[in-house]
């Protein structure tokens, strides 16, 4: 074997420090560990009710262009994109997910020495990705409410900080902020500081009376009243196409160009632009994935209630459970995994005690429910 040590050892040091992201179980992970007699799968925010039946169709039709490298700028999704949010096309970047998103901004716009701001308990990709670029990231506690301290984040900027970010809804926690909250905040950013949010699960909660308005936000941003703001969307969650990898950020045409620049060319593939226009077209779809999943939600809440189940009340497709303590919270992820059930202890999110369940199918949720009161009577 030859000797590859000069090489493992020249990998720098932050990276060589990386744990690397742990996923949730795959179901063949579970069958194959557990054997359980039928399997839940409520451990990724995934959409349960599946996608568009439009979206087979369309793949079809782009596996016979497939020889072919797609559109660098998928101009198809763009124009798609920018009719339905009543907004420019140069204000739309394209990627291969909203993660692939984040290692952009921070391989775009950071310098040594530069930092990020963000909660001490979000969505773990930031955190890896700001990890690969070896940037700081100062995780500020979350409320007595689990939310963003909007407060808080604005009085620690300092010359330092060059990001300010905020998933909204939160995940884990489902927490939102309100039009009111983030008006603050965008008021206090100097203007130096890039304000990113990530609404990844804006569907489930663009209802919601506070939820920030998207028209307001690209409005700001059109009238360069707040262009230092970009907002990161994704197909994975209520379009039902977390396998094709597409997700997008909304922006100021000079920031958004700034990522066309260094933006991995052919990102998304044709397949998967395709996948999303269809997804996109079909908001009959969409409007149905999300009734069904806020009425799971809220089932789901009552039940949590019932059972004087301590829960966090969410804003988006899966809820987080409070246990004990780690260890309970382990046990109980262990014994929901025993039954089939799939969920995420939240160790690696900041929340030891938590455990996320995604909200999904009534077969699903029964399941889920039954597996849950057994295991956390047991102890609790
Ligand atoms: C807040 C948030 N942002 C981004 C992502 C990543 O989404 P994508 O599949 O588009 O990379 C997730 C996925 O869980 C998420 O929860």
């Amino acid at each position: 074997m030859s000797n590859n040590r000069d090489i493992i050892e020249s990998i720098p040091a932050h990276i060589r420090a990386m744990k690397g992201y742990v996923p949730g179980k795959t179901i063949e992970e579970v069958v194959q560990a557990y054997h359980p007699p039928r399997i839940s799968k409520l451990a990724s925010n995934e959409n349960r009710w599946g996608h568009s039946s439009q979206v087979h169709d369309a793949v079809q039709q782009a596996m016979n262009v497939a020889n072919n490298y797609p559109s660098a700028l998928a101009n198809g999704l763009r124009d798609d994109l920018a009719a339905h949010l009543k907004c420019e096309a140069n204000q739309l970047v394209i990627g291969s997910g909203s993660e692939s998103l984040l290692g952009l901004l921070c391989r775009t716009f950071f310098e040594e020495g530069d930092e990020i701001i963000t909660a001490s308990a979000t969505f773990v990709g930031l955190n890896i990705q700001a990890h690969i670029q070896n940037i700081p990231v100062k995780q500020i506690p979350l409320t007595s409410g689990y939310a963003f301290d909007v407060g808080a984040i604005a009085a620690s900027v300092t010359e330092q900080t060059k990001m300010v970010y905020i998933a909204n809804p939160n995940n884990p926690t489902g927490t939102m902020i309100s039009q009111q909250e983030l008006d603050v905040l965008m008021a206090s950013l100097p203007s130096r500081v890039l304000l990113v949010l990530d609404e990844a699960y804006v569907e489930f909660a663009e209802h919601l009376p506070n939820y920030p308005s998207t028209n307001e936000m690209i409005r700001r941003v059109e009238e360069s009243l707040h262009p230092n703001t970009l907002i990161l969307r994704t197909f994975s969650k209520a379009y039902g196409l977390a396998s094709f990898r597409v997700g997008y950020a909304i922006g100021h045409p000079e920031l958004i160009s700034a990522l066309w620049k260094t933006k991995n060319t052919f990102e998304p593939s044709g397949i998967s632009e395709a996948a999303a226009r269809a997804a996109l077209a079909d908001q009959e779809f969409l409007a149905y994935t999300v009734v069904k999943s806020n009425q799971a939600r809220s089932r789901f809440e009552s039940f949590l209630t019932e059972k004087n189940i301590p829960y966090v009340p969410s804003a988006a497709n899966f809820v987080m459970i409070l246990a004990r303590d780690q260890i309970d919270a382990l046990r109980i992820t262990e014994e929901l995994l025993h039954q089939g059930v799939i969920v995420r202890q939240l160790s690696p999110f900041g929340i030891p005690n938590g455990v996320r369940i995604t909200v999904g199918i009534e077969e699903e949720m029964e399941h889920l429910e039954s597996a849950l009161a057994a295991c956390w009577n047991s102890q609790n």
